[in-house]
């Protein structure tokens, strides 16, 4: 049995029998509550397979995996499940998911006047493009563990439609596992979404719906339409963890392979910089490197620092509103440190424009427990990481995708060694 816990609440599930997404309290009152579900129990010294894939390598890691092993199957029917997506993936994008290649750029290092060594995570090349589908892997396999194994969670699951809010990322990732998966998709785009991005989604087979903002509406329509397909019945298919927390999980596997590649080349960074939107990067790479140090992956953990840009950085407003507040306090009185984002934001870097950090508390877990910080980046900080990712690698990622180094050329003292990520191939 696997269960998961709110954060937030306290509710407490068992994954075979409700779905591990949306915490069951969220929503009910307005209760002002962070709801997240958060697994439980984490697994007793996992061990690291001799599979290039991250959802083999890493598998005794997974909930899902110690789910399917609780639930009556076998280590080789998760081998199969995983197989039979990487196959249609393949199919449907290039490639499955393999280990993504993480190398020292002595070039950029210089360029920017570095004194130490930075190492870049390249996940441009991964599964769509960008680190999102891990999340999304994550949650599919989830799915069809449920299925496989006959649990109550997953009865009548394929005559649900998936669903996410989302024109760039994290509804392209939605919309390969999906395809992959074979199971229809709805995505949420708002009417100014990219015409490739779109172009790309209906090749999928995803159906779009464009959301206009209602009159007396408040909030992002998108979302609104998505909350109200989910309510209606569609299973939440997207990455914020308020909405599927177990989306958090598969990110994971990020963190995981840059421990084990620090531990092979026997040294850990002093910081990590990550650039945070609605935050389900920067608190899968929080918990995953928690994880590999509690399992001697790595010695130490690099000082997180959560990258935001000027023109829309929830996250910081409620880093320092956070002071000395403990967590399990500020849980239960999320209005006081997170609100949408009040003007419209703008940045060349607009995959992170997200108006709220829907997975700030996580975050500022990480920080904390890591000695790390929020910093606020500004559009020439901005634009200099992009260019400078592009002149100094051979990495082509979206601004958004070299954010985080944009927080390394804004705080470069921040360590020695620094590391960052790369995602988000240049469309
Ligand atoms: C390339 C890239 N990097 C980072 C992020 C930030 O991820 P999160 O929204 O989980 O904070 C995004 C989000 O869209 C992205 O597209």
């Amino acid at each position: 049995m696997v269960r998961f816990r709110c954060h937030g609440c306290g509710a407490d599930i068992d994954a075979g029998v409700h779905l591990a997404f949306r915490c069951p309290n969220a929503g009910k009152i307005d209760d002002d509550i962070d709801h997240v579900l958060v697994v439980e129990t984490e697994a007793a010294s996992p061990s690291i397979g001799s599979e290039t894939d991250p959802f083999l390598r890493y598998r005794t890691w997974l909930s899902p995996y110690r789910l399917a092993r609780s639930s009556g199957l076998s280590d080789a029917a998760w081998v199969d499940l995983v197989g039979e997506l990487d196959e249609a993936m393949t199919a449907v994008d290039g490639h499955g998911f393999r280990i993504t290649p993480m190398a020292e750029q002595r070039h950029l290092a210089q360029a920017l006047g570095l004194q130490g060594p930075l190492w870049v995570k390249d996940e441009t090349h991964n599964v769509s493009g960008s680190h999102k589908a891990r999340h999304l892997m994550g949650v599919m396999l989830y799915l069809r563990v449920l299925e496989a194994a006959g649990l109550p969670a997953g009865k009548s699951l394929k005559a649900r439609r998936l669903a996410i809010a989302s024109c760039g990322n994290a509804a392209l990732a939605a919309a390969v596992v999906a395809r992959a998966a074979d199971w229809p998709l709805d995505v949420f785009i708002p009417p100014d979404a990219d015409d490739a991005v779109k172009a790309r989604l209906k090749e999928l087979g995803a159906q779009i719906t464009i959301c206009d903002r209602r009159a007396g509406e408040a909030g992002d329509p998108c979302y609104l339409r998505f909350r109200e397909t989910v309510a209606g019945g569609a299973i939440p298919f997207g990455v914020q963890g308020t909405d599927n927390g177990l989306a958090i999980e598969g990110g994971r596997t990020l963190a995981f392979e840059m421990a084990e590649e620090f531990k092979r080349i026997g040294t850990v960074p002093d910081a990590l910089f990550v650039q945070v939107g609605g935050g389900a990067l920067a608190s899968a790479l929080a918990q995953g490197l928690a994880l590999a140090r509690m399992n001697g992956l790595l010695s130490s953990t690099p000082r997180l620092f959560a990258v935001q840009t000027a023109g829309c950085a929830p996250l910081a407003r409620a880093w320092e509103r956070l002071d000395s507040v403990d967590l399990e306090t500020a849980a239960k009185m999320r209005s006081r440190f997170m609100w949408p984002w009040e003007a419209t934001p703008m940045s060349l870097a607009h995959g992170i424009l997200d108006d709220e950090t829907y997975d700030w508390w996580a975050i500022a877990a990480g920080l904390r427990a890591s000695g790390g910080s929020t910093v606020v980046v500004d559009e020439t900080e901005v634009a200099a990481a992009h260019n400078a990712g592009h002149l100094h690698t051979d990495i082509i990622a979206s601004a958004t995708g070299t954010a985080g180094l944009a927080g390394v050329i804004a705080k470069p003292a921040a360590g020695e060694k620094i590391a960052v990520i790369f995602s988000g191939v240049e469309r």
